[in-house]
């Protein structure tokens, strides 16, 4: 069994290696996942303009730079990869608005303020925190009072389904929570979090925040063509959401 510091580290490892396949992003849309609604159908996070947010697992940046361009006050972007961190520096940097970037692990982050933000962001990155309470504490103080989190993460139904031999099976349970280590995934070993949405929803509550809205839909275009065999699909996103989106907020 490994511990918490073992499994962050095997996890870094691994996201600078794959960093490469997910340099790509829009600057123009905020996608929560893959079928998933926008930002721009949502409207979630409310008006951007001379807010302070904080990126949760910000990648390469391009969800920053989108930020920036509607006006946002000054931005801060945490993740653990070196690598994701070296390249949202490229993206950033020609930007006008103020960006701090941290490179460490979302559970507990040095030098990150608190009761300073007013959105706090996080797009398919919270799910892979080895310790969700304390990530969510993390990112609770940091907020203002009144300040809105909103995270995407891969609806955790979708992630125990899986297409074979033309059918939707289960390929694991969804009540079994826990750690699991993929060793080739995208190539490279890495550790991933079982999780109920129950456990995402009670721990939000646990934490203090208001959940305000939880979104499950798909979003399939009437032509989708992308084979059922992949992991996303949209035979698959018609049946069961891919995409789980939280919106709550810390009380005044
Ligand atoms: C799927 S990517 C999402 C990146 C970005 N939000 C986007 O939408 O493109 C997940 C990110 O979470 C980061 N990450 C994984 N575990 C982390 C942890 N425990 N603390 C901080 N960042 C982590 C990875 O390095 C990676 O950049």
């Amino acid at each position: 069994m490994l511990n918490q510091n073992e499994m962050l580290h095997i996890n870094k490892e691994g996201w600078n290696k794959v960093a490469d396949q997910f340099f790509a992003g829009s600057f123009d849309t905020l996608g929560y996942g893959s079928y998933a609604p926008t930002e721009e159908q949502l409207n979630l996070l409310g008006d951007i303009k001379d807010r302070v947010v904080l990126e949760v697992g910000c990648g390469s940046g391009h969800t920053l730079e989108y930020l920036a361009k509607r006006g946002a006050r000054e931005l801060w972007g945490v993740d653990m990869s070196s690598k994701q961190i070296e390249t949202a520096q490229e993206v950033v940097s020609p930007l006008n608005t103020p960006v701090t970037l941290i490179e460490s692990p979302m559970e507990d982050i040095p030098g990150l303020p608190m009761n300073y933000f007013d959105i706090a962001l996080s797009v398919y990155a919270l799910g892979w925190t080895v310790d969700l309470p304390k990530t969510l504490h993390t990112i609770y103080n940091s907020l203002k009072s009144g300040g809105v989190f909103v995270f995407s993460w891969e609806h955790p139904i979708h992630s125990v389904v899986e297409y074979n031999n033309e059918q939707l099976q289960f390929r694991r349970s969804y009540v079994a929570e826990g750690s699991e280590r993929h060793d080739s995934w995208r190539g490279t070993p890495i550790i991933m979090h079982n999780r109920k949405i129950s456990t995402f929803i009670n721990a939000l509550i646990t934490t203090g925040f208001i959940i305000d809205q939880v979104v499950e839909d798909s979003c399939v275009a009437d032509d989708d063509s992308v084979s059922p065999a992949k992991w996303y699909s949209g035979t698959k996103a018609r049946l069961i959401p891919s995409t789980l989106i939280i919106q709550c907020h810390k009380p005044r």
